[in-house]
């Protein structure tokens, strides 16, 4: 089947707007990302790879396998409550990790910082677990976030402020499952 095809089999028929990142792109940048956490810790001291589900999935699983050093894997799922696009603020954690975090690297990875409300809300509750050190890891980085309570140390491209979807990204839902990152 041609790309064109492939594509609207996967969206169901929906026209997009543009692909912003196509998978050769996402690929070599991934890898690179990969490489430079690898030499960012030291070898001996433990390093979690914390995913926020579930628009990382994509992203986390081609990340780590760039990650030529031994690393863990957990999962944290977290909710905003708000009125449809708008976030509330509130942030709540749905499924928490029962990996400890103390003593460790660890490096939260996210799809994609808009407003920030998320990481500006998660970075402080798990901080006050004790990891050697937290680090946010995103692929997308909007920059329209007014108060961050950290930047992303590691980020994969600085996004246009456009509604983006496919690699993990949704909308509604839709989407996620196209290997690259297109415009809505
Ligand atoms: P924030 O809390 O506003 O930074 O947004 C965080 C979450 O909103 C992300 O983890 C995404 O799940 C979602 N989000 C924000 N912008 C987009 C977008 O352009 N496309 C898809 N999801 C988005
Ligand atoms: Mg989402």
């Amino acid at each position: 089947m041609p790309d064109s095809q492939l594509t609207l089999a996967r969206t169901g028929g929906r026209e997009l707007d543009r692909i912003v990142y196509d998978e050769a792109a996402i690929a070599a940048r991934v890898a690179e990302m990969g490489e430079e956490i690898a030499h960012a810790y030291p070898r001996d001291e433990p390093l979690l790879v914390l995913g926020l589900l579930k628009g990382s999935f994509i992203f986390l699983s081609d990340l780590v396998r760039h990650i030529a050093r031994p690393l863990h894997v957990d999962f944290i799922v977290a909710s905003s409550y708000g009125s449809g696009t708008t976030s509330s603020g509130v942030v709540n954690l749905l499924y928490d990790p029962s990996t400890s975090l103390e003593g460790k690297h660890i490096i939260l990875v996210e799809d994609i910082v808009d407003s920030g409300t998320t990481v500006s809300r998660l970075l402080p509750m798990l901080a006050e677990r004790g990891p050697k050190s937290l680090e946010i890891c995103t692929l997308l980085h909007k920059h329209i976030a007014a108060n961050l309570v950290r930047e992303p140390r590691w980020v994969g491209f600085d996004a246009p402020n456009e509604f983006l979807i496919g690699y993990g990204l949704d909308h509604s839902e839709d989407f996620r499952n196209l290997p690259f990152i297109g415009s809505l």
